[in-house]
């Protein structure tokens, strides 16, 4: 059993990977942490709130503080375009939603659980890297006791999304990613190279909501806008981007990774671009010396992945 704890900006592809650690048996969903990012952490935190209360779903919710770890770095706008409004499609999310939340900060609620359970947890972030680079910041001991770090964001050798060097879950709070890219635990990150390859269909999502009970047909309604966004950009259908990352849990043999040091640019006009330096190749002296070897991933077996997605929700 995998114990999780996911940290996340919900957010449509949020929700499907929120629904699919809830779901898939080898998981133990011990926390769900919010991150600003898809929506203000307002909205993240009142989204987490309702798929928590819509799914039944046990773990805590703690809501995570709403500023990025470098408090001089200026707000980056939420894409409303490509997760509505609401940050859930625009489904009408009730404003308030009658259930409490976890009484500590994200980042002690993740401190205070890996040391309750040393070696046992693993941290799935999936929005801005901010709550792990805190907790890692208030406690550094933390990178000795938590299992594995999975990452969404990123991208090595494709273009990012949100400029044409970074990725939005990096490029929102870069100073916050290189911390936990550096940080001596064992971090994968499944960015843009392996997940805009990993696209779910209407036809599968129809499916998912024709035999997956209620919480299954809320997520197909949620996904609706985020759909219609992306078939703009890509072929048929919607990526499926933090279910990657939950997928890589239960099934990293379905992934291919490069090892080597990863750093993120901080500032500049490649601010957020994330960089290995590959295991084995030689350098001068460089600021990726010294640093742990992270994995990164670059390529999946997409066919497989979405099928195991699509199996649990
Ligand atoms: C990431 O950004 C967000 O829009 C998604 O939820 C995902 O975590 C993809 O770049
Ligand atoms: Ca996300």
């Amino acid at each position: 059993m995998h114990k999780v704890i996911l940290d996340t900006d919900p957010g449509v592809d949020d929700a499907m990977a929120l629904l699919f650690l809830h779901r898939h048996p080898a998981i133990d969903l011990v926390g769900i942490t919010t991150v600003f990012g898809n929506a203000s952490i307002e909205t993240t935190t009142r989204n987490a709130l309702f798929l928590k209360r819509s799914w039944n779903t046990a773990a805590p919710v703690a809501r995570g503080i709403g500023e990025t770890l470098n408090p001089e770095r200026t707000h980056v706008g939420w894409p409303t375009g490509i997760h509505g409004e609401d940050g859930l499609g625009n489904i009408d999310v009730p404003a308030e939603i009658d259930l409490p939340l976890d009484p500590r900060p994200a980042h002690r609620f993740i401190i205070e659980t890996v040391r309750a359970n040393p070696g046992e947890v693993t941290l799935v972030a999936v929005g801005r890297m901010t709550n792990l680079a805190r907790a890692l910041r208030d406690d550094p001991e933390i990178a000795a006791l938590v299992k594995a770090v999975v990452i969404m964001g990123g991208a090595f050798d494709v273009p990012g999304n949100i400029t044409p060097a970074a990725e939005a879950n990096i490029h929102g709070d870069p100073e916050a990613a290189d911390v936990v890219m550096t940080a001596p635990w064992p971090v994968t990150v499944i960015g843009l190279d392996v997940t805009m390859k990993t696209v779910m269909t209407r036809a599968a999502l129809a499916d998912i909501a024709a035999r997956g009970g209620a919480p299954a047909r809320l997520l197909a309604d949620i996904s609706q806008f985020y759909v219609t966004f992306y078939e703009q950009h890509v072929d048929d259908g919607m990526v499926v981007h933090d279910s990657c990352a939950c997928a890589y849990v239960v099934a990293p043999e379905l992934f291919t990774t490069r090892g080597g040091a990863i750093r993120v640019l901080c500032g500049g006009i490649a601010d957020g671009q994330t960089i290995q330096k590959p295991d084995g190749r030689i350098f001068p002296p460089n600021a990726w010396d010294g640093l742990p070897s992270q994995k990164a991933c670059t390529d999946i077996d997409a066919e497989a992945v979405l099928k195991l997605i699509c199996e649990t929700l």
